[in-house]
């Protein structure tokens, strides 16, 4: 990963503040008080699995940042546009999304709006965007073009979280390529290295041909059940796969974090006394001690993915079936 120095440098010389004409009444205040300070990691939350906690994941991840003081911008990449509800923004309200930056080529910032979370903002999404997987195809530098629209609003952000769709299409493509770093939210269930295979190989591909500073920053544990002697022993097996590059922080089962969606709340803000906020809390705080410590992707092994995506690790095995 470039020195964030380098990153500020690179933002400036490639993405001049938009003319005053040119952005949105939000964006323009926003670029009125924006502050110098080091450029936003970014960083693509993908598995390809469906219901594994990517999106519950982006949502508290970002809003348990924000109470820690730092700038995020969420970016809802999933045609299901669950980030956008999860963080109290109504789809049938959304005149702009980031189907308009994406194909239309709008620049991000006109899309780009506050939530309800002080500190949080979010580039929505709504089901418009699975046209994008097909619209995109025969255009150019099709699998860059988010990393293009970030590149202006990255100085104003701390973190910016991709929260990906359930595949490993041209979306998921379009956030490894735009992105510093991955987090793969692993549910803690029988099968749940099976179709990393997959995962990990689509990561080394982008990072071979599209962007080779991209890292596995970590894999984090979700829905864990402490009482199952399953999840310990799902949780040891993905410790030995991945090293240090498990969060130490586990997500536990958690009926508030299930609920919070519905009220439009991040869990700090629905249940902020729950296990479910305490767990996201605790899971900013490593992320950011391991973004402090720049371990994020460069912790023994993470800028490699040796030989589980080699095929080490065959879709399906791995896991003790005991
Ligand atoms: N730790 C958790 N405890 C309880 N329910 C959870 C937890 N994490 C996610 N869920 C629920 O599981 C479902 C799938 O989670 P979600 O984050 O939407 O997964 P993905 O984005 O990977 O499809 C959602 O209904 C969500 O509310
Ligand atoms: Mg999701």
């Amino acid at each position: 990963m470039p020195a964030c120095r380098e990153l500020v440098v690179e933002c400036e010389s490639l993405a001049p503040a938009p003319s005053t004409a040119a952005v949105s009444d939000f964006g323009r205040r926003f670029w009125t008080h924006r502050e110098s300070h080091l450029t936003a990691h970014t960083f693509a939350v993908a598995n390809q699995k469906g219901g594994v906690g990517k999106t519950t994941t982006a949502v508290n991840l970002a809003a348990a940042l924000a109470s820690l003081e730092r700038r995020i911008l969420l970016v809802d990449l999933d045609p299901q546009g669950n980030s956008t509800s999860g963080v109290g923004i109504d789809k049938a309200d959304l005149q702009l999304s980031i189907y308009e930056v994406l194909v239309g080529g709008d620049p991000m910032i006109h899309v780009i709006r506050p939530t309800g979370t002080p500190g949080v903002d979010l580039a929505p999404s709504d089901v418009r965007l699975a046209g994008a997987e097909i619209e995109l195809v025969p255009t150019i530098a099709r699998e860059t073009k988010l990393q293009s629209a970030l590149r202006p609003v990255r100085e104003l952000y701390d973190v910016v979280l991709v929260d990906c769709p359930p595949s490993l299409g041209l979306l998921t493509v379009n956030a490894l390529t735009a992105a510093d770093a991955v987090l793969i939210p692993m549910q803690c269930e029988y099968y749940a290295l099976e179709g990393l295979t997959a995962l990990l190989t689509t990561i080394d591909l982008v990072r071979r041909h599209l962007n080779p500073s991209l890292h596995v920053t970590g894999v984090l544990l979700t829905m864990v059940d402490p009482r199952t002697k399953l999840s310990d022993q799902v949780a040891a097996e993905v410790r030995r796969h991945f090293g240090d590059r498990v969060f130490e922080t586990v997500i536990p089962r958690s009926v508030r974090l299930a609920e919070a969606p519905s009220y439009g709340q991040p869990v700090l803000a629905y249940a902020p006394d729950s296990q479910g906020s305490a767990a996201y809390l605790s899971l900013a705080r490593e992320f950011l001690q391991r973004l402090d410590r720049a371990s994020l992707g460069t912790a023994s092994g993470t800028g490699e993915l040796s030989g589980v995506a080699a095929g080490a690790l065959p879709d399906g095995e791995g896991v003790d079936r005991a």
